[in-house]
């Protein structure tokens, strides 16, 4: 065991100390910050990358339609899809949420120049990642032979949501932001494994699929860390009664994932996150608060 919970306590000082941290840590992370573009130099490169050397699916998607049918909304009897387009269209609704959430934030936060606190320029780099998140997943199921994805708002009252959860003050918000990032992790520790269920006829799509997963993966073990940081004593204990409450209501809005996903087991993995069981190779490039981590 070389790590605590991610829900340990930490003091203010601490806190502020991992906060100057992270943020020599999320700098050289990113690289360059391109404001216009929503995009950081490293990530950018990343994807230029994986671009430049293409994988195929050696048998391509037997029904596309049946993606492009199903894809924003579920028209379908979801039992009546095969694990492949379930797992494409989960990803798929899954990114869309993540993308409208930091539409409405990278809206209202303050830009580089305006930031006044390290915790505001934080913010905004942590925003750009996952706008280089949203275009990983695009790279995803361009991957698998879907080059007519289309990101498509939410309905309006569900844009009006997260257009405002951005401009609640800070004692309601940093615990589910906290939480959202902590489900992100999970779902994508989740999500890895079934990649090798689905794929496995397919080990290059597989492997590339993985590893595009990996380079978000990395960033959101950091983003769990790093709105952990934000919590009081107080508010980590309300944090940890939301995950159950809040994953069971997020992933109600995606059928495909009761199908492919143990949603109970994903809660206990959540409430149980300790930075433990992620791998070494992606420890090395990721962040951790120093009070999550035992003297060695
Ligand atoms: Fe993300
Ligand atoms: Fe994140």
């Amino acid at each position: 065991m070389k790590y605590r919970s991610i829900f340990a306590s930490a003091n203010d000082q601490q806190r502020q100390e991992n906060f100057e941290n992270y943020w020599v840590f999320t700098q050289e992370h990113g690289g360059e910050l391109f404001e216009e573009e929503k995009d950081l130099a490293k990530k950018r490169d990343r994807l230029q990358h994986f671009k430049d050397n293409p994988v195929a699916l050696k048998t391509p998607l037997k029904d596309p339609e049946s993606f492009y049918r199903n894809y924003v909304e579920m028209q379908d009897d979801p039992a009546s899809l095969d694990q492949m387009t379930l797992m494409l269209t989960a990803i798929y609704k899954f990114a869309r949420h993540e993308w409208v959430g930091i539409k409405g934030a990278w809206e209202y936060s303050p830009t580089m120049a305006g930031a006044k606190t390290v915790e505001a320029r934080i913010s905004r780099i942590h925003l750009a990642e996952e706008f280089c998140h949203v275009r990983l997943f695009d790279e995803m199921l361009k991957t698998c032979g879907l080059d007519k994805v289309e990101w498509v708002p939410l309905s309006p009252w569900k844009e009006k949501v997260y257009e405002m959860f951005p401009k609640l003050p800070a004692f309601l918000l940093n615990a589910p932001a906290f939480v959202t990032e902590l489900m992100g992790v999970t779902f994508y520790f989740h999500l890895h494994d079934l990649i090798g269920k689905v794929l496995k006829d397919e080990p290059e799509v597989c492997e590339r699929l993985r590893a595009l997963l990996d380079e978000i993966t990395i960033d959101e073990i950091a983003h769990v860390g790093q709105r952990r940081n934000f919590i009081g004593a107080t508010g980590i204990k309300v944090s940890k009664k939301l995950v159950s409450p809040f994953y069971t209501h997020f992933f109600k809005d995606i059928p495909e994932v009761a199908l492919l996903f143990n949603i109970e087991q994903m809660i206990a993995d959540g409430l149980a996150f300790d930075f433990n069981d992620v791998p070494e190779k992606m420890i090395e490039r990721s962040w951790i608060p120093s009070y999550c981590q035992l003297a060695s």
